[in-house]
């Protein structure tokens, strides 16, 4: 985070707090975000469209990678706009929002739906709360008509989401925008929906939107992708259905350890920012509103995890397992994806790297590994383990696996630490149980 630095005693300090205090107050594992670091990203998506992008733009966060209240909240004030994937998504934007004193009017506006097999209930939340609909295929376009028949004034804001077949060099399982995707229209299939839409009353289809993929570092996949879609906003003009908005999506990468280097927010903006701009400029084309959907780099670099050093275990001649109090059901990215984390020690920020630790989770999994080769000093049973670059899709991603509590999140900023997620008590574990009377000794 931007606010990090060693205090004067040798401890990580992150918003003014001294990572000792916050495992003290808060206990371990504890999430804690970032909130300059945040806001700054924030800023920056914002402040470069508007110096790069010649026309109307917006910034909406993929609040997949971490949703609550707080983050919400915090970023809603930063006058982005929300992509949320699910009922549950929604609901925390629109409790977060109201609570804040947005209207329903500004809620609906800010928010776009995305998802490719939204339930009919969540359709019909999206249509009664009048907010955008990210349509991903037939069934759904079909569904959104027979539910808006049944509402005669209604009219349904849609984008279509189209499969580009663009190819990036990412993970496998986070690759979107390939010609064999499950999300979105196929190319092929675009004029006939183009026509079945202009037919719909009830539909008011206001543009195009695709992603490609997430943790990105390559410019080209976004360049090509402006160039496509701006082909088609055009091939819909001359169908006869003009649309004003583009969604180019997320999937700007964020630096995980010192071999990752992504362009900078300033730079992807910019070149997805010409890139549109020249495509239309080539297809004679007013510029659209241009919508960006980033996730990952707006809160990754924000958040951290801290958790507390349990046994070592020692295998002469072979390795050494540092064990944490965590694990893959708060981070499940490394068992996932194999991703890679950078890590230090918050208790002994200057202390000469002397050892090379496998950092093992509490979970019964071998593959439960947070990181394979973490060179750390001289470590112990107590001291404080922190994994960097953790707040986009670790406490969204979390479980209970082995009914472990999810951990709380603190919230940092000018020496102030607050709560923003309670930690799980094995209370709340059980709370969903039900016991069916039948199995009560005394019915047996
Ligand atoms: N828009 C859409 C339609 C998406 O599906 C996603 C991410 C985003 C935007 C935001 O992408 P970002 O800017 O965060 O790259 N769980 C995986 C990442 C899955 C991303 C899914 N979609 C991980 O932990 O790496």
């Amino acid at each position: 985070p931007l606010t990090s630095k060693t205090t004067e005693d040798d401890f990580l300090e992150i918003g003014e707090c001294n990572i000792k205090d916050l495992v003290e107050k808060f206990g371990s594992p504890l999430y804690i975000l970032d909130e300059k670091t945040l806001r700054t990203s924030c800023k920056q998506y914002r402040d470069n469209f508007k110096l790069y992008y010649k026309g109307s733009s917006q910034v909406i966060y993929a609040s997949k990678a971490w949703s609550c209240l707080s983050v919400v909240g915090i970023i809603a004030t930063e006058n982005l706009g929300f992509d949320v994937v699910s009922g549950g998504e929604f609901h925390t934007v629109q409790i977060a929002m109201s609570k804040l004193g947005y209207s329903e009017i500004e809620i609906a506006n800010r928010v776009y739906f995305h998802g490719n097999n939204k339930s009919l209930d969540e359709l019909e939340l999206a249509i009664k709360a009048n907010c955008n609909i990210v349509v991903d295929n037939w069934l759904e376009l079909q569904n959104l008509v027979e539910l808006g028949s049944c509402l005669p004034e209604k009219s349904i804001r849609i984008l279509l989401r189209l499969t580009p077949g663009i190819e990036c060099h990412t993970h496998e399982y986070i690759k979107t925008g390939h010609v064999n995707s499950k999300f979105g229209f196929n190319l092929n299939d675009f004029e006939t929906v183009i026509n079945y839409v202009i037919k719909q009353k009830v539909l008011n289809c206001r543009g195009l939107h695709s992603h490609i993929g997430s943790q990105i570092f390559e410019k080209q996949p976004h360049r090509d992708l402006a160039f496509i879609l701006v082909k088609l906003l055009k091939k819909s003009q001359e169908l006869g259905l003009t649309l004003s908005e583009l969604n180019i999506g997320g999937g700007l990468g964020i630096s995980y350890t010192s071999d990752d280097n992504p362009p900078s927010i300033e730079e992807w903006v910019k070149n997805v920012s010409e890139s549109v701009m020249e495509a239309c400029l080539d297809s004679n084309l007013s510029f659209p509103k241009l919508i960006a959907e980033p996730g990952r780099s707006l809160i990754g670099s924000a958040g951290v995890t801290a958790y507390t050093v349990g046994s070592r275990k020692e295998i002469p001649g072979l390795h050494t397992y540092l064990a944490i109090d965590g694990g893959m059901s708060d981070n499940p990215r490394p068992i996932t994806y194999q991703s890679l984390y950078s890590i230090l020690i918050g208790n002994k920020m200057s202390e000469k790297i002397t050892e090379t630790f496998i950092i093992a989770g509490k979970h019964c999994e071998s593959g439960d590994i947070i990181i394979k080769d973490a060179q750390l000093p001289q470590t112990h049973t107590g001291d404080i383990l922190v994994v960097m670059g953790t707040g986009a899709y670790n406490y969204s991603m979390a479980s209970n696996y082995n009914r472990i509590p999810r951990p709380a999140a603190v919230l940092v900023n000018h020496g102030e630490a607050n709560l923003i997620v309670r930690r799980e008590t094995y209370d709340d574990l059980v709370k969903q149980d039900c016991l069916p009377q039948r199995l009560l000794p005394n019915c047996i």
